[in-house]
This record gives C-alpha cells, structure tokens and sequence, in this order.
C-alpha cells in the first residue's frame, strides 16, 4: 500500500517526503484555501516539484465543458498532475473524455460502490472513497473500500482504490487490512502512525543504560 499526504501545506510535504514514505499528494480546494495559497498553479507546481509523484489537483467548474477544458489545462503544468474529478453527471462525461485523451483522474467525493464502478468504467486511474465522511453519517467507510477493492479485483480493473478522508492511525491500518492501494493521510496522522509510547520510553532507556555503561567505562 502507498501512502500519500492529504494538503496542501508545503511544509509538511517537504517533512513527510523527507521520511521517504510519502510517494503522493493529494488537494483539494479547502485544503489550498487552508494552506493559505492564492496562486493554484504555484501551489501545484512547488508540491509537484518536491515530491515527483502522483499529484491530485480538484477541477471547481459544474459543466462538463468547463471541467475538461480546466483538466486539460492544469494538466501541462506539471507531469505529476492527476485531476481529481466529483462524481456526478457532468463528471463523469468529463472523466469518460479525459482518460481517452491520456489525462489520468481520480475520482473524488465517491460514497458508494456504484459510483466507484462508475468511475472505474469512465476510465479513472483512481477513486477515492471518503471514508471519514460515510463513517460521521453512521455508514461503514472501510466496508466500502473493501468492497470496491475485491469488485475491482474480480474484473479485473486497472483503477486504484485510494482510501481517503483518513481522520486517525486506525483508519490507516483498517486500510491495510481493507486492501486499499493507496491511503491519503493528513500529515498529523503520519506523526501519530510514527510514533508509539513504548517506542519513546525505549529510546530513552537505551540512552540512559547506554551513558551509565559509558560512565563505568
Ligand atoms: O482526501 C479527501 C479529504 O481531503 C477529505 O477529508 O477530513 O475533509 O473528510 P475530510
């Protein structure tokens, strides 16, 4: 399973390539507004050069016309770039265009298996189930990227599962567990997968036999 980083902060991208397990991003336009860009392109643009790998950036048009014509523009500014699509109508004529014309997409706002199958269908490189999101209405997100995975695998599509709207640790390894190609995480979650208690007061006790052993010495 590869994990991605869910921001658009430029800092934490930077930390979380340099601990060499971070291979994408993805964004969208709350989390460029969160992050406090103004300039879209220049956003993408320095995320794409740091981290050189999958990079999902959210089309806003509502018309088909419109999300093709913004895909197909946002995708020369980097090679990095995968467009992430909403599920609905208009999206899905969109995708259906763009991924005959080589542009990759990843599905996003996908609550259900249908719309996965859908975007399977249209031709995404991706989906993203929004697990969090199904989990705070009461419904069973990792149930559903569990689901898509094993359809997927039984026709045989070339569409990855990203596992997404990850809120804490237990979601990561329910993903694991679920099959999901790809988990994209806020930064504050790759800390908490990181670090352990028993891991801390280890390293501490190391360190204190290591310089009493040293004191004998
Ligand atoms: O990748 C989708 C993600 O950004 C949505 O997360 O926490 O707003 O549901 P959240």
């Amino acid at each position: 399973m590869h994990l991605y980083l869910d921001t658009a902060d430029i800092d934490q991208i930077r930390k979380g390539v340099k601990l060499g397990v971070v291979s994408g991003v993805t964004t969208n336009p709350s989390l460029v507004y969160k992050a406090g860009w103004t300039d879209y392109k220049s956003a993408v643009q320095e995320i794409c050069s740091i981290v050189k790998g999958p990079v999902s950036v959210e089309v806003v048009s509502q018309e088909a016309k419109g999300m093709m014509e913004e895909a197909r523009a946002i995708a020369k500014w980097s090679e990095h770039v995968v467009i992430k699509i909403p599920m609905c109508d208009a999206g899905l004529e969109a995708m259906s265009v763009l991924s005959k014309e080589n542009i990759r997409v990843n599905v996003t706002l996908c609550f259900s298996l249908n719309q996965a199958l859908l975007g399977a269908l249209a031709g995404a490189s991706y989906v993203s189930p929004f697990v969090g999101r199904l989990d705070d209405v009461g419904h069973d997100g990792m149930g559903l990227v569990a689901e898509i995975v094993s359809c997927f695998d039984r026709y045989g599509f070339g569409t990855q599962v990203i596992a997404a709207s990850i809120r804490h640790p237990l979601h990561c390894i329910a993903a694991a567990k679920a099959g999901a190609h790809i988990a994209t995480i806020p930064y504050g979650v790759l800390t908490q997968m990181v670090n352990h208690p028993l891991t801390t007061v280890g390293i501490a006790r190391f360190l204190e036999d290591s310089q009493k052993a040293a004191g004998k010495g």
